[in-house]
C-alpha cells in the first residue's frame, strides 16, 4: 500500500504527487525585490527533490512591506520575469508553484536574520518607515514603533496584495498563500497584542478581523477560481490566553472558509516576544487537527516534521492534509526520496527526475541506511 505521505492530493483544480510541500522560507537574497540567479537555482533543486508543492518565500506586496532589504517582492511589473522563471523551473520538476504574498508590518525594516536579525538602526539610509494597526513596538530585537494605518494606508496595501496577485498569476503561479501569520501586518491586526485601535479595523473579533477578510475579498476577485486560494495564519500565540486566540481564530477560519479560502496553513501567531511556545516533533499538529475538525478546511501545517515517520503519520492520522517540511529540505532538498525509501514506497527513486532516477533504482545511497 501507498504509504500516507505519497498519496495524491487534489485542490481546486490543482493535483499534488504527494503531501510533501516546501513551506515558504525567505532567502533574503533579492534585490530591489528582483530574483537573482540564487532563487532559481534554489527553488529548482528543492522542486527536483520531489516535493508535490513549492511555496516561494514571503514576496512582498509593496517595498514597506519587505521584512528585510534583501526580501522579494512583487509591488512593480519588473518583478514578474524573475518570478516567471521561478515559477518555470518549478514546474518544470513536476511540481506545483505556489507563492507566498505579504506585508510585514511592524516587523518591517529589519536586518537579515544573519546580520542580526533587528531592526536597522534608525537613521540608516538601509531603512524605512513601518506601518501596523497601532503605534506599538513588537518589542525585543524589533523596538521601532510603527506608524498608526490611517484608512488611506489600509486601502492601499490592501490594493497592493490585489496588483501583487495579478503578477503572481502573470508570472504562473498556481497556489496562492496569503501571509496572515508570524506577527506580520495582517496578523497584527488579528491580535490583541498589535491592534488597539478604537475604529472599525480594531476593538472586538469582527473588528480585528475585517483587515484579512476585506484583503481576502479583495483577492478572491482577481485569484483564478481553479487554482487554490489558501492562507497562512496564526491561530495560536502561546501567550497564557490561547483558549480565547484559538476559539476567535476558529471563527475567523470559518469566515474566511465563506469567502473562499481552500486550505489554511495552520501557524503560530508571533505576536509577541513574550510567549512560551512549547517547541518539538510535530507539535502543532493537533491543532492543525482541532482547525480541520471545527472547521472542515483542508489543513497544512509545519514546525518540526521532519522526519519521514513523523511525516507520514500527522498524514495517516488525518492530523493534516499537507505537511510543510522546511529546514529538514534545506539541509537535503532529496528529502522526499529519503523519505520514500524510509517508507518503503514502491520504487522510491522515481521520486526523483528520471535523470536521477534510473541510476538509482538498483542502488542504495549508505546515508539512507
Ligand atoms: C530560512 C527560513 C525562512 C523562512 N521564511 C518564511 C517565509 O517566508 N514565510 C513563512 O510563512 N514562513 C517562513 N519560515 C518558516 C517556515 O515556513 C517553516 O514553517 C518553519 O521553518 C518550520 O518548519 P520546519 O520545522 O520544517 O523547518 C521560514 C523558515 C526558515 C528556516
Amino acid at each position: 500500500m501507498t504509504p500516507a505521505l505519497f498519496t495524491p492530493f487534489a485542490l481546486k483544480n490543482v493535483h499534488l504527487r504527494n503531501r510533501i510541500v516546501v513551506p515558504p522560507m525567505c532567502q533574503y537574497t533579492a534585490v530591489d525585490g528582483f530574483t537573482t540567479d540564487w532563487h532559481a537555482a534554489h527553488y529548482a533543486s528543492l522542486a527536483r527533490g520531489g516535493s508535490s508543492l513549492v511555496i516561494v518565500e514571503a514576496t512582498a506586496v509593496s517595498p514597506e512591506g519587505r521584512i528585510t532589504p534583501g526580501c522579494a517582492g512583487l509591488w512593480d511589473d519588473r518583478h514578474i520575469a524573475g518570478m516567471a522563471a521561478v515559477a518555470r523551473e518549478i514546474k518544470a520538476a513536476g511540481a506545483v508553484a505556489g507563492i507566498q504574498l505579504a506585508h510585514a508590518g511592524r516587523k518591517a525594516s529589519a536586518n537579515r536574520p544573519w546580520e542580526g536579525d533587528d531592526h536597522i538602526a534608525e537613521g540608516d539610509p538601509r531603512g524605512w518607515e513601518t506601518i501596523s494597526p497601532s503605534a506599538i513596538a513588537y518589542g525585543a530585537n524589533l523596538p521601532q514603533v510603527p506608524r498608526e494605518m490611517t484608512h488611506e494606508d489600509i486601502a492601499r496595501v490592501q490594493a497592493d496584495f490585489v496588483a501583487a496577485t495579478r503578477r503572481a498569476v502573470e508570472a504562473g503561479f498556481e497556489w496562492l498563500e496569503l501571509h496572515f501569520a508570524h506577527g506580520y501586518l495582517a496578523q497584527s491586526f488579528f491580535s490583541v497584542h498589535a491592534n488597539h485601535r478604537t475604529d472599525e479595523y480594531g476593538g472586538d473579533l469582527a473588528g480585528r478581523s475585517r483587515f484579512l477578510l476585506e484583503t481576502l475579498r479583495a483577492v478572491r476577485k482577481v485569484w483564478p477560481e481553479t487554482f487554490p486560494l489558501t492562507a497562512r495564519f496564526g491561530v495560536i500565540e502561546f501567550d497564557g490566553r490561547d483558549e480565547e486566540t484559538l476559539e476567535e481564530a476558529i471563527t475567523l477560519t470559518r469566515q474566511f472558509k465563506a469567502e473562499g479560502l481552500d486550505m489554511l496553513n495552520v501557524s503560530v501567531g508571533f505576536s509577541t516576544p513574550d510567549a512560551h511556545i512549547p517547541w518539538g516533533p510535530a507539535f502543532l499538529a493537533p491543532i492543525a487537527e482541532q482547525v480541520h475538525r471545527e472547521t472542515g478546511l483542508p489543513v497544512a501545517s509545519s514546525w518540526g516534521i521532519d522526519t519521514p515517520l513523523l511525516a507520514n503519520g500527522v498524514v495517516e492520522k488525518k492530523q493534516m492534509d499537507l505537511v510543510m517540511v522546511g529546514r529538514a529540505q534545506l539541509a537535503n532538498p532529496h528529502w522526499p526520496y529519503v523519505a520514500a525509501l524510509k517508507l518503503a514506497l514502491d520504487r522510491p527513486s522515481w521520486v526523483l527526475p528520471p535523470s536521477y532516477a534510473h541510476w538509482l533504482e538498483r542502488y542504495r545511497p549508505a546515508a539512507s541506511e
